[in-house]
């Protein structure tokens, strides 16, 4: 049988978030990563150009053997996720922020996230909302130095409402995959009682129907492959420990 594979779909690098935990949590299958770098930031762009650009990614995954489709991108989610479902006709999970479970409890929730992401939401007294700009970007070319990123000018460099003050939210909720690479300079910027995103949910669904349907993806190799239309340097595979096969 040919290999068989997991998807894991982003516009760059903010899916190797979600990637590292699926693998934690299902380490003896096979990955195929696909960071759309070539045309990030998605979070700025118009629901019909992700469409386009999505599109385009699924027919690049459907040329391997994907059995399933990990949408490890809050933005592509919360737009398009019935059309990936649709157009790749695989099983597919999304990521999604988790908001209404944290307000309901009357906490003060601040949704860090795309301009596309946030305007899906509609801030209320307990939860504020804010759509940063350029964070994404500045993330694709600092991804291996993080620090270096101005966050108090992304955070004014962004649409919505939020309290510039340490203390003041109980938890932030982190809406875009790329900001788990921030994080800890976030929670030093507001000093929140908590951070949370989507990724535990999701990952906790996928391995459920993956050890439901265990004969769909076969579990031997444990390897990721790097494919992408911008990504030619990286179509190599990679087993865990950096080593290339
Ligand atoms: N990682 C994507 C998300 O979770 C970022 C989208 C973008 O490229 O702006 O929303």
């Amino acid at each position: 049988m040919n290999d068989s594979y997991i998807a894991v779909l982003d516009s760059g690098i903010g899916g190797l978030s979600v990637l590292k935990e699926l693998v934690k949590s299902l380490p003896e299958y096979n990955y195929i990563y696909l960071g759309d770098n070539a045309n990030a930031p998605y979070g700025n762009k118009t629901v019909r150009e992700l469409k386009e650009l999505t599109a385009k990614n699924i027919d690049v995954l459907l040329k391997f053997n994907v059995k399933v489709i990990v949408v490890a991108c809050n933005t592509l989610s919360i737009n398009l996720l019935p059309f990936i479902a649709e157009y790749s006709g695989l099983k597919v999970f999304g990521i999604f922020p988790p908001v209404e479970r944290y307000v309901v409890k009357g906490e003060k929730v601040l949704l860090l996230s795309t301009v596309l992401t946030a305007k899906k939401f509609s801030p209320s007294q307990n939860l504020h909302v804010l759509g940063l700009k350029s964070l994404v970007r500045d993330l694709e070319y600092n991804m291996f130095n993080a620090r270096e990123i101005n966050l108090n000018f992304n955070l004014s460099n962004s649409v919505g409402y939020y309290i510039n003050k340490k203390f003041y939210y109980d938890r932030i909720i982190l809406g875009c995959t790329h900001y788990e690479f921030i994080k800890n300079e976030i929670y030093d910027h507001f000093c929140p009682r908590k951070i949370s995103s989507g990724i535990n949910f999701t990952v906790n669904n996928v391995k459920n129907f993956i050890i439901h349907n265990k004969s769909l993806v076969n579990h031997n190799k444990n390897k990721v492959l790097f494919v992408g239309e911008s990504a030619k340097a990286n179509e190599d595979f990679w087993v865990f420990g950096g080593q290339k096969q």
